[in-house]
């Protein structure tokens, strides 16, 4: 009947909203600068504080990101899926240049393309390299992921599994962040 598959569509929808605002309270309560006065440092348990280890997508967003990697000089090829409290996933890949130095890495494409879109609160982050160990991102992504993202959870994988799964925290277990700048 009509009516009853527009008002349950209606429940699902509102169940979805529900879910989402959850999910974006508690992302916020992740994120560096709304855990003033915590030992921000301190490692949470991802299982807590997600409620979900189901990362498929996010691993394969991240794995055609990376084929796109332009790493023309290292041949070391990145991808990196950022998911958003909505659970939308943005992507970004490596891009290298003749100066080396000019180089972006995987995590920081994502977390630009995502910041630049309006997008600002973040519950996970894959990152994909062909490795038999885990890639974790490098220091400078990890600076900026903590500045945007706060205490996200922080998936590494490579090309058939996840490597490791850990929190933001434990990578910079010591940040400094605009806390100091108070
Ligand atoms: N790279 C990333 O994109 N993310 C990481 O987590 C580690 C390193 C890139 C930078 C450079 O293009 C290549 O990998 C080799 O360092």
């Amino acid at each position: 009947m009509p009516g009853s598959d527009r008002s349950s569509s209606r429940e699902r929808r509102s169940g979805r909203e529900r879910r989402a605002a959850a999910e974006r309270r508690a992302a916020a309560r992740r994120t560096g600068f709304e855990r003033r006065g915590e030992a921000a440092w301190q490692p949470v348990t991802i299982e807590a504080a997600t409620g979900t280890l189901d990362d498929t997508a996010l691993v394969a967003a991240a794995i055609d990101a990376r084929s796109r990697a332009r790493a023309a000089y290292s041949h070391f090829q990145v991808g990196a899926a950022l998911e958003t409290s909505t659970g939308e996933v943005i992507t970004g890949c490596n891009v290298e240049n003749a100066t080396y130095g000019l180089t972006m890495c995987a995590e920081r494409v994502a977390l630009f393309k995502a910041l630049s879109e309006g997008r600002d609160v973040f519950t996970r982050v894959v990152v994909v390299a062909d490795t038999a160990d885990p890639t974790p991102p490098c220091g400078s992504c990890r600076q900026l992921l903590w500045e945007y993202c706060g205490d996200i959870e922080v998936v590494l994988a490579n090309l058939s599994q996840v490597t490791r799964r850990l929190r933001l925290s434990e990578l910079l277990p010591l940040p400094f962040d605009g806390r100091l700048l108070e």
